[in-house]
């Protein structure tokens, strides 16, 4: 079959691999029809994330159909399904609890090793993200293997497309539970660094949930004028200083709760953002926490801290004395996904949470190695890339692809 693979820092490529197999009896194997390339990826393609190995096959938002079942999968053959990030087993402490991306099982021991000794435990396993969660091969490929079939994918109704219900894989959930992290109130302002496909979707989540105002950080004009679409109030990080008018727009206080959807990779000509630079080639740090801080820095006294955006290491300065003194509380995470779909998918349903705004571009896979060069070097255009596997493209629907792309 045809797969994305990662051979090294900015090297993407599509290559002919060996079709994937069942190998467990919970196992299912999908022939993917749709796939997404994500703002994760992107730490992958940067070579920040450690574990990966040249050859491993990347993706982790994907859905298609089931061709085979393991004899204890739950799902049929022919069965439409969208499979979640996280790979759990269902049955463990942390499943039993629902911190489905906690799970115990799922991630093999040669491989959670590593993360037991960076993180004090091991993560769970999680589908094309480096052998650190379990060398798992991913989704950007034309088919593959779904461990635990019988917990994560769920059934979508064939009257979905693809594009209505393919972000339930994760950055819907992402953003809907990071918006839950912020425990809103009637009336609060919410403010959201971030406005890549994790923070639209944070900042509609939060207006779902009841946010008074919303007010959304980036630079890059189109994405800003998403954010603005959904309602809310914009602030280009380049043109104003962040947290002065965060507390200007607020009477003074600070916004309510605030949003991290930036993670390791902030942007920026802040002091703190060029040291950080300085220090990761260095290698004395390995995340560039900018966004992060100023958030911390940003809130109201007793206010929420939401942290979607995803850190690996180790981050200097760290405002632990505006986290203690203000009485701050935060809540982070790899998002539970599991946990959000059914809900989530009635929403689709319901026509109450739009999936499809901030699609800029579909591409078939074999051009998905150009798309990641896109993603990374042209973030203003490319919102949302949705590849689409060959064998599922009738040749002239690709080539209305290859048109919309010209
Ligand atoms: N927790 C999870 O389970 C989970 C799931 C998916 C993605 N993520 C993470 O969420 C983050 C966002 O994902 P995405 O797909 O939206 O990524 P993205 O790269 O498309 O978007 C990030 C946005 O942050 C903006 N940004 C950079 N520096 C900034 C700054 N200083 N202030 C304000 N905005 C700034 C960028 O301009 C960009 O628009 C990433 O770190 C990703 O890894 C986490
Ligand atoms: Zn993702
Ligand atoms: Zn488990």
């Amino acid at each position: 079959m045809r797969a994305l693979t990662w051979h090294g820092r900015h090297d993407v490529r599509v290559e002919t691999v060996p079709d994937p197999e069942i190998v467990n009896p919970h196992d299912a194997i999908l022939r993917v029809t749709s796939t997404a390339i994500c703002g994760s990826d992107l730490h992958l393609y940067d070579g920040y994330i450690p574990g990966m190995r040249a050859g491993d096959i990347l993706g982790h938002e994907f859905m298609g159909e089931v061709v085979e079942t393991g004899p204890l999968s739950t799902l049929h053959k022919g069965d439409r399904v969208v499979v979640p990030f996280p790979i759990a087993c269902g049955d463990c402490f942390f499943c039993k609890k629902q911190q489905f991306s906690c799970c115990d099982n799922t991630n093999p021991a040669e491989t959670s090793d590593a993360t037991e000794t960076m993180y004090g435990y091991p993560m769970s396993g999680v589908f094309g993200y480096s052998h650190l969660t379990g060398g798992y091969a991913g989704g950007q490929a034309e088919y593959v293997r779904v461990p635990f079939s019988n917990v994560g994918p769920i059934v979508v109704p064939d009257h979905l497309e693809d594009d209505k219900v393919l972000f339930l894989s994760d950055i819907l959930p992402t953003g809907w539970m990071a918006a839950e992290n912020c425990e809103i109130e009637p009336g609060d302002t919410v403010a959201v660094w971030g406005c890549g496909p994790v923070g639209l979707f944070a900042i509609q989540s939060a207006l779902i949930m009841g946010a008074h105002r919303v007010i959304a950080i980036d630079h890059y004009p189109t994405r800003l004028a998403l954010a603005k679409e959904l309602g809310a109030e914009i602030l280009d990080y380049r043109e104003v200083d962040v947290r002065e008018a965060l507390a200007e727009m607020t009477g003074g206080i600070g916004p309510d709760a605030v949003i991290d959807a930036v993670g390791l990779e902030a942007h920026g000509i802040s002091i703190d953002n060029i040291a950080d630079q300085v220090k990761s080639m260095a290698f004395l740090v390995t995340d560039r926490a900018h966004a992060f801080r100023e958030a911390v820095l940003s809130v109201r006294k007793g206010g929420r801290v939401s942290v979607p955006g995803v850190y690996g290491g180790f981050a200097d300065k760290f405002p632990v004395g505006a986290f203690m003194e203000k009485g701050l509380t935060m809540k982070t995470g790899q998002t539970h996904v599991q946990r959000y779909l059914k809900p989530l998918l009635d929403l689709i349903e319901q026509g109450k949470v739009d999936t499809t705004f901030l699609i800029s571009h579909h591409a078939p896979l074999e051009q998905a190695a150009d798309m990641y060069k896109h993603w990374h070097d042209d973030q203003n255009q490319f919102t949302k890339i949705v590849l689409k596997t060959e064998i599922a493209v009738p040749k002239a629907e690709q080539q209305e692809v290859q048109h919309e792309l010209a």
